[in-house]
């Protein structure tokens, strides 16, 4: 499903240029849960925007699902990702009812106004059909990302790129949320890259795991290397030690 070859993502030009991902290739395949895993500013968000067509600093080859996309999408290739953020405080606009945040994708694309599909897209992630009335603030922090899970999933997708989807939430919630995650994939047929640097996180969601450091992937752990806590460098044992999984 997913493809990429040599990835580099620079910002800046000349001598102020930073390489922040350098050369990186990986696939997932269809139904897969990928991990990402790495410390803060590794890349990783980079990765992500990179393959959701957010960002055009890269170079390589990304290949989704059979085609490889320029660093301009068309509309076709756009519907095939979707991207759920770590902040549903900041992804979500303030001032629009719940209704027209999960209608927007729809009105954007040109598929209608959206509004018949707002009730079943709360159902699917566990909210009353009741909420399209309220506004964002009205919302806890995990209703919210719910609700931007719905709204991913509005196109129908068939990769969702999650960025530390539970790193904004309380931890009580943040078990429920990936449940539901982990749900919908099943119910989908979802293809996830997941991004997090939350080794329990990561343990708990995925197939497989890059570790990543600097821009490069320097470990890949397979689920059974994550029950086993066996790793293949010292970045990710140590990682793996601070963590206490
Ligand atoms: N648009 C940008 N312009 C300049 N530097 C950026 C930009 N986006 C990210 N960076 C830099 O790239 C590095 C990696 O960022 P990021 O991918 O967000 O890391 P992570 O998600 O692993 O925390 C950081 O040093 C960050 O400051
Ligand atoms: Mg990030």
């Amino acid at each position: 499903m997913i493809d990429v070859q040599d990835l580099s993502v620079s910002f800046g030009s000349g001598a102020s240029a930073k390489q922040v991902v350098k050369g990186v290739s990986f696939s997932v395949t269809k139904g897969e849960t990928l991990g990402i895993v790495g410390e803060s500013g590794c890349g990783k968000s980079t990765v992500l925007r990179s393959l959701a067509g957010l960002d055009r600093h890269w170079t390589g080859t990304i290949n989704l699902d059979g085609t490889d996309v320029d660093k301009d999408r068309t509309r076709e290739q756009m519907l095939l990702t979707q991207m759920v953020f770590q902040d549903p405080y900041g992804s979500i606009h303030p001032r629009h009812r719940i209704s027209r945040v999960l209608a927007e994708p729809i009105r954007a694309m040109d598929r209608g106004k959206g509004w018949d599909k707002v009730a079943a897209a709360l159902e699917q992630v566990g909210l009353p059909a009741a909420f399209a009335d309220r506004f964002p603030h009205q919302l806890s922090g995990g209703q919210r990302q719910r609700v931007a899970i719905a709204r991913a999933l509005m196109l129908e997708p068939e990769i969702i790129l999650l960025d530390e989807p539970t790193s904004a939430l309380d931890v009580s919630v943040q078990a429920e949320v990936l449940n539901l995650l982990a749900d919908l994939k099943e119910a989908r047929q979802l293809t996830y890259v997941l991004v997090s640097h939350d080794l329990s996180v990561i343990a708990h969601m995925c197939d497989r795991v890059l570790v990543m450091k600097s821009g490069v992937f320097v470990d890949e752990l397979t689920k059974e290397d994550l029950y086993e806590g066996r790793t293949h460098h010292d970045y990710s044992r140590m990682l793996f030690e601070a963590s206490a999984l």
